[in-house]
């Protein structure tokens, strides 16, 4: 695997995200175990775009389940379509929240947090996981990262 990330810090979000894909593939190689492979994907997205908080949920049963993440400790079990992370398992897509205030039955697990973006992986059809980005600044997510993350994914959907 590779042993560090090359991504310049004058460049844009957009620029970072394409430099930091093809990486991924890199750091993960023939790499099998999920658990590992998540949690070094949770630490390239937050060291290369600085969010506050990165991480992943399992489905387990009829909850949601914390996994490997960067940043602050968060909630243990998110019920079926309950906040941000319950909503996209339950609509199964992404979701970007612009204002965490404005989202009805959002989980706080931090009151730094101010907006996100929840992205769903599937195995055979149903949601297998799901990325939690949040940000500590107002509207900070765009079609820029969905159409990134959702790449990103699809490379998870390959682990799976
Ligand atoms: N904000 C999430 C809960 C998880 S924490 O933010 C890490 C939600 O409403 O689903």
């Amino acid at each position: 695997m590779a042993e560090e990330l090359i991504i310049s810090s004058s460049i844009d979000k957009e620029e970072k995200y394409n430099t930091l894909i093809p990486q991924l593939e890199a750091l993960i190689g023939d790499e099998k175990d999920l658990i590992a492979n998540l949690s070094n994907i949770a630490a390239a997205l937050k060291q290369t775009l600085n969010f506050f908080w990165v991480g992943f949920y399992f489905v387990k049963n009829d909850q949601l389940v914390l996994g490997p993440f960067q940043g602050p400790i968060a909630c243990t079990r998110i019920n079926f379509g309950k906040g941000v992370c319950g909503t996209s398992w339950r609509e199964k897509k992404t979701i970007i929240v612009p204002d965490v205030e404005e989202f009805p039955g959002h989980i706080a697990c931090s009151s730094a947090s101010k907006s996100e973006v929840v992205l769903p992986a599937f195995k055979n059809g149903e949601v297998a996981l799901v990325l939690d980005v949040d940000s500590d600044k107002l509207n900070d997510f765009d079609t820029t990262d969905q159409q990134a993350l959702e790449k990103v994914m699809r490379i998870i959907e390959k682990l799976l």
